[in-house]
């Protein structure tokens, strides 16, 4: 069943394209984007004035991804906050505010909780899972459903890649709702997202390559992440996922916080993992890091550079270089999260340890 490969995460990697194309298919008719079992009204979307993402582990990096898009095609204030951090404070919430829960499995006990919270503030509920019935659906207002399919393995990789482009629908019915966004935009940024999923079939011919090099790097003590704007949030994801299955110490930063202390982490041969924005797309931003790469190579970092194919600028700072698709900035981390799960995976393997059940963590994690 794990049709023909040594461990599910590799299989549910490979699943990517189609679990995203699964998640897309359907919303968008006639012209718009349609949410499903909504009963949320489009003047409920509209009266909306604040977006809260409440999750857990990757999900919470699924939010904080979208926060870029939502944000920007819907001019609302969007907070993502971990569902432990957001249940224990006292969240501004009122009748206005979308809470948008998203749960691979639906049962997470924070997560779950967290919701409730929002419901007795009068806050509107739409839940993000993978799971159909689950209890986090079952307490929200709203649901949409991502099909990404059982994910086996522990750690998250095509719910990750659903959750973003669930996320992302959530965003243009919003924009689509209050008007931020006119018809033929919205159809033009649901036409990329069905991209998607070509271009992440695309990315999958780097697996070889990324294995070979998770190899290598195997027995290093720590590896450091990098990324800026969206690339952020998905050097978060690569060090998570390199933590949970290879026990090893591992850290994402935002690129522009490396002088405010990190860069004091590089050492010899400590390997970096840099998410690489467009050098057309973002040229201010891909030029500081650039500039961030050289940075630390000259203090001896060991560089691995996920970038755009074609990036020329880049590639004399890259020890390893690992080419990814040209797709729009808010796509991106559907591409470059890909080679950072096969890194976490093969380094996993390579170390003796069990890829699909990593030590001390469940699938659903129903106790706090
Ligand atoms: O089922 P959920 O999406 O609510 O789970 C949230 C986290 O427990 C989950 O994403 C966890 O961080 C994964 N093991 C990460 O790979």
């Amino acid at each position: 069943e794990k049709g023909g490969h040594e461990y599910f995460m590799l299989k549910e990697i490979e699943e990517q394209p189609d679990a995203l194309a699964n998640t897309l298919r359907g919303h968008f008719s006639d012209g718009r984007i349609v949410l499903d079992e909504q009963r949320l009204s489009d003047q409920d979307l509209r009266d909306v004035d604040k977006v809260f993402v409440i999750a857990c582990g990757s999900a919470y990096h699924s939010g904080l991804v979208a926060k870029y898009a939502i944000e920007h095609w819907t001019r609302l204030p969007v907070e993502v906050e971990l569902a432990s951090e957001f249940r224990y404070r006292d969240p501004v919430l009122d009748r206005d505010t979308l809470v948008v829960a998203v749960s691979q499995s639906g049962e997470t006990a924070d997560t779950l909780e967290a919701v409730r919270h929002a419901r007795e503030q009068k806050a509107r509920v739409l839940a993000v899972c993978n799971t159909n019935g689950a209890q986090i659906p079952r307490e929200s207002d709203a649901v949409l459903y991502t099909h990404a399919g059982p994910e086996i393995g522990v750690a998250s990789t095509k719910a990750f890649l659903a959750q973003i482009a669930a996320n992302y629908l959530v965003g243009l019915a919003l924009a689509q709702a209050r008007g931020t966004k006119y018809p033929d935009e919205v159809a033009r940024e649901f036409a990329e997202l069905e991209a998607a999923p070509a271009a992440v079939q695309k990315v999958l011919s780097t697996v070889d390559q990324v294995r070979d090099l998770g190899r290598r790097i195997a027995d290093s003590r720590a590896v450091l992440f990098l990324g800026r704007h969206v690339g952020f949030p998905v050097a978060l994801e690569g060090a998570l996922k390199l933590k949970e299955l290879a026990y090893m110490h591992a850290e994402g930063f935002a690129a522009g916080e490396l002088k405010h202390g990190p860069i004091a982490l590089i050492e010899d041969g400590l390997p970096v993992v840099v998410v690489m924005p467009s050098p057309k797309g973002r040229a201010v931003l891909h030029a500081k890091l650039v500039s961030n790469i050289s940075e630390i190579q000259a203090r001896g970092a060991r560089t691995i550079v996920i970038a755009e194919e074609g990036d020329e600028t880049v590639r004399p700072f890259a020890d390893e270089l690992v080419e990814i698709p040209a797709v729009p900035t808010l796509l991106q981390p559907l591409v470059s999260t890909v080679p950072l799960q096969v890194l976490a995976a093969e380094i996993a393997k390579t170390r003796g340890y069990d890829v699909d059940k990593p030590r001390n963590l469940a699938k659903s994690v129903t106790v706090e």
